[in-house]
């Protein structure tokens, strides 16, 4: 049994995604959601699933500050694995260095094309006949660490569409990228699994 935190910003769709599917495998823990911004839809999906929730706030003072309280809650929280899912945020060196190989993120696009914001957008404006989904782990650039896993997700008619169907692809690639992951954590093997 390993324990898992995510880290997220927004709406939280990934960090659901996640929860749920530990829950429904039964052989590890999503023990904590760290979030940095008040009001975020991940804090309420935390208080939906029953899973404990940290708001660490970045406005108004340095950022190392608040780095050093993400990283007591991780370590007050014991947990094996980190998730970015929608942390809209570069990690400092401190924190990427004491979870290197054990800190992973979600991306919108099939890296290293379209890192950074507005991926799904960038790669329909640029009419690709093909985006994706990239899981990987995290280094100090942004979006640059070694990739795990991609999925490829064809155009759509409709950049809506294409979106949906790209977080869909997400929903499905992060869950099972995460699961062999905690799998792999020594002395955390799932007891379970017939
Ligand atoms: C996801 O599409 C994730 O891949 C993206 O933000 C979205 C968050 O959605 N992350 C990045 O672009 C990181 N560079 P969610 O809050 O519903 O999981």
């Amino acid at each position: 049994m390993a324990r898992l935190a995510v880290l997220a910003s927004g709406n939280g769709s990934n960090f659901q995604a996640l929860a749920e599917a530990l829950r429904a495998d039964g052989g590890h823990e999503a023990a904590l959601l760290v979030c940095d911004r008040p009001g975020a839809f991940a804090l309420e999906r935390a208080a939906r699933l029953g899973i404990p929730a940290r708001l660490v706030r970045y406005a108004g003072r340095p950022r190392e500050d608040a780095e050093a309280e993400i990283a007591a809650a991780l370590e007050d929280a014991d947990v094996d694995l980190v998730a970015l899912a929608g942390f809209m945020r570069l990690l400092g060196p401190s924190l990427v260095e004491r979870w290197e190989g054990r800190m992973v993120n979600v991306h919108p696009a099939l890296l290293p094309a379209y890192p950074g914001t507005r991926s799904i957008e960038r790669a329909w404006e640029a009419g690709d006949a093909e985006l994706g989904v990239t899981v990987h782990f995290v280094d100090r650039g942004m979006d640059t660490g070694r990739i795990i896993g991609q999925a490829r997700v064809p155009r759509g008619e409709t950049l809506e569409a294409t979106e949906e169907a790209v977080h869909r692809a997400e929903h499905a690639l992060y869950p099972r990228i995460v699961l062999d992951l905690l799998d792999g954590i020594p002395g955390a093997e799932a007891p379970r699994r017939t």
